[in-house]
């Protein structure tokens, strides 16, 4: 081919992606239906509020036409309301929060908005694998920092918050280049909610060194401990903090793509200069429908009706590692649960694809788990660098956003595992 129909380095040299190992692994597995446990997608629709208020804002017709770039007045609006107890005041709506499509291309104006070329951005391990594409289109080289998960990991169940950061090796990360410091809280896929204590350090280190802090809080309506915003920490910390936030998961809607970030207007005003230049505006009914979700959350009990419905599932769905002796993260926040196969014995000789075999135990354990199980489960090294991913290559990550008797058929079939659990001495 001539090499001017080449593809850009960007997107020709990524290997294979998870979601398409998994899926495809999926596919292909003699049992079917496979339980598929993998992606973060709800498994059942918003409520009928949010879904009627989406099927109104189709008949109407500036509803169906470009909304602002910055988003819908009612929408941020309705975000300011929402927060406003959490920030101790109104955000103003005009130039704090910007409305984008779905977090992922929030956070993908942000670094466009501030990333040149050569500048660092410090990512901690495991991430949420599209920072790290989104911080390199933008010219940005990434200064990873491990999180670690406790000694007893292998053995115990503990909590997700005994995942800990090495704040030296932190500090080590920051050079006279880090321009910005990626955080996310609860966390994907450990299931860790930052302490105060914890992003306060984080926060001092950041303001020491004029970093940016994006917040990607994605998951914060779904906590099941105490759960601070960095950005409320100070006014100082506020000055340097953008807050992103997704309508797909706080509305278990995540096809819809709609995001927002929020901060002070120094910041916002350039996130919003990259997001017109990226997509000019974000899905206008859906917008609208969010709005309404925002507005009616409250008196539908929908936040705390959230908590009480995942970590019901939760609790549902890990009863079958307390069963099975086999311990896990108790997750603190989100709707993923990450689950330590170190008893779990790969049978000698066990026939893994060349795309496969080549990869860290965990994909193994995947693949065992879809083929002999029929259960699909996401192998978290994806989200390390080479160097660090023994870290975690003993765990999988679950996915529990699904119905109820999915989570009945997922354990059913999880304790087939007995079958490979290593005989205690
Ligand atoms: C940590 C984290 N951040 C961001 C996103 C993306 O959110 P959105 O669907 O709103 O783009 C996800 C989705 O899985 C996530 O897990």
């Amino acid at each position: 081919m001539s090499a001017k129909l080449q593809p850009a380095a960007r997107v020709s040299g990524q290997r294979q992606d998870v979601w398409s190992i998994i899926n495809e692994a999926a596919t292909a597995s003699p049992v079917q239906p496979i339980v598929n446990m993998g992606q973060g997608f709800f498994g059942y629709n918003p409520p009928d509020f949010i879904l009627n208020a989406a099927k109104q804002a189709l008949d109407r017709v500036d509803c169906n036409q470009y909304s602002p770039t910055k988003g819908r007045p009612r929408l941020k609006k309705a975000i300011s309301d929402a927060y406003a107890p959490y920030w101790g005041r109104k955000l103003d709506p005009e130039t704090e929060i910007t409305i984008t499509t779905g977090a992922n291309e929030g956070m993908l104006s942000a670094f466009m908005a501030f990333i040149e070329p050569g500048d660092e951005v410090i990512v901690f391990e495991p991430f949420f694998d599209q920072y790290i594409s989104n911080i390199e289109m933008a010219g940005g080289k990434i200064a990873y920092v491990p999180m670690h998960p406790p000694k007893e990991g292998a053995v115990k169940t503990l909590s997700a918050g005994e995942w800990s950061i090495d704040f030296d090796e932190l500090e080590r990360a920051i050079t006279p280049r880090t321009k910005m410091l990626v955080l996310n809280t609860p966390h994907n896929p450990v299931g860790k909610v930052f302490t105060r204590d914890e992003l306060q350090r984080i926060a001092d280190l950041c303001l020491k060194h004029q970093i940016i802090i994006l917040s990607d809080e994605v998951y914060d309506r779904l906590y099941y401990v105490p759960f601070t915003r960095i950005a409320t920490l100070s006014p100082e910390v506020e000055q340097i903090t953008l807050t992103v936030g997704s309508a797909g998961k706080n509305f278990y809607a995540t096809g819809w793509r709609v995001g927002w970030l929020m901060g002070p207007p120094h910041l916002i005003q350039y996130v919003s200069a990259a997001h017109t230049r990226i997509c000019y505006s974000s899905v206008s009914p859906l917008q609208e429908a969010c709005a309404i979700g925002f507005e009616l959350a409250d008196a539908n009990s929908f936040w705390t009706e959230s908590i009480a419905s995942l970590k019901h599932k939760m609790a549902l769905f890990n009863a079958v590692w307390d069963e099975l002796g086999i311990p896990y993260s108790e997750p603190e926040g989100g709707y993923f649960v990450m689950v330590n196969l170190a008893s779990v014995e790969i049978p000698d000789g066990y026939p893994f694809p060349p795309h496969v075999a080549s990869r860290p135990r965990d994909y193994k354990l995947a693949w065992l788990l879809i083929q002999e199980l029929g259960v699909a489960a996401i192998p978290p090294t994806e989200f390390y660098t080479d160097a660090n991913a023994h870290i975690a290559e003993d765990y999988l990550r679950f996915a529990v956003c699904k119905e109820d008797s999915v989570l009945e058929e997922a354990k059913e079939r999880l304790r087939g595992l007995k079958r490979f659990l290593k005989t205690k001495e």
